[in-house]
């Protein structure tokens, strides 16, 4: 399959930063009509304007995907401008790196908020939009640790099983509708989500500047939708982290396990 791009409408979360703003770049360039969906207001102006100096159909729905009403209001004005929907990208996220024992209830239930139970309402809301659409598709930016969970990453590798999970089902599911329903699972990304982590008491030293572009997250994700590739792993990172989990589970519970041992001889 080449799904087409041109006119197609989209519909990107966590469009103000990061994966989701280059993402909403390519696929404008592509000749496809963007609704631009996050909370920062001015952040998301600036790429409305960007790309509609461009000449491209791009619009800015300054939404918190987390209340039920915004979200409602969301669906109403994305019906009244685009009619349909062709593609939905649940990619806004946030995190924390920490240990669970330092972590809290409310810890776990504000990253559970954006990434499993905002996804989940977004896709439920846009089915009846989707299933009117042009090859549509549903596609959700989980993470490696969605696939792996990772130490210091407990609520957050949690979260993104749960996406996964509800991708999984939902694939045998929207084939009812006539909705495709891709995964990508993206490694460590050089983006602004280090600097808005909602803790960060974990103890390795992560060299952020040296990881992945997000340049280069948003064109495998293109190329997932173009192609219509089920599951897509990016990075080299997230490739031998999943390959090692898959030939050598116990090694690779081993060799974290000998990490964590160390970064935390001195103490807690
Ligand atoms: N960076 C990495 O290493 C990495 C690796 C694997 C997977 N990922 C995943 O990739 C996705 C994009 O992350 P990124 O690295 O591009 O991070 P980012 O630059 O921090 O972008 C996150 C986006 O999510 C939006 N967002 C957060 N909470 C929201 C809410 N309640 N309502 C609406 N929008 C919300 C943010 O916009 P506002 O703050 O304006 O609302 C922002 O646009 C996430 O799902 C993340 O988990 C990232």
């Amino acid at each position: 399959m080449n799904r087409e791009m041109k006119n197609r409408r989209w519909l990107i979360t966590g469009a103000s930063s990061g994966i989701g703003r280059e993402l909403a770049r390519l696929a404008a360039r592509e000749g496809a009509r963007l609704a631009l969906v996050a909370r920062s207001v001015e952040d998301l102006q600036s790429l409305e304007s960007e790309l509609r100096g461009q000449g491209a159909d791009a619009r800015a729905f300054p939404t918190d995907i987390t209340s039920e009403e915004q979200r409602h209001n969301l669906f109403r004005q994305v019906k009244e401008h685009f009619g349909e929907l062709d593609i939905l990208v649940n990619n806004a996220g946030s995190g924390a790196w920490n240990h669970f024992v330092d972590g809290t209830e409310k810890l776990a239930r504000d990253i559970m908020e954006v990434n499993f139970f905002a996804p989940a309402e977004m896709i439920r809301q846009a089915i009846p939009l989707l299933e009117l659409g042009q090859q549509p598709a549903i596609v959700n930016i989980a993470s490696m640790t969605g696939r792996r969970a990772m130490p210091s990453w407990p609520e957050y590798s949690a979260s993104k099983h749960a996406l996964v999970g509800l991708t999984e089902a939902l694939r045998g599911e929207m084939v009812r509708f006539g909705i495709d329903v891709l995964l990508i699972l993206p490694g460590l990304t050089r983006t602004p989500f280090w600097d808005r982590l909602l803790k960060k008491t974990g103890r390795a030293n992560l060299h952020v500047e040296k990881v992945m572009a997000p340049g280069e997250v948003a064109a495998a994700v293109l190329h997932a939708i173009r192609k219509n590739r089920t599951e897509t792993v990016v990075g080299w990172d997230a490739k031998w982290m999943l390959r090692l989990q898959k030939f050598f589970p116990s090694l690779l519970n081993r060799l974290l396990a000998r990490r964590v041992k160390k970064l935390y001889a001195s103490g807690p």
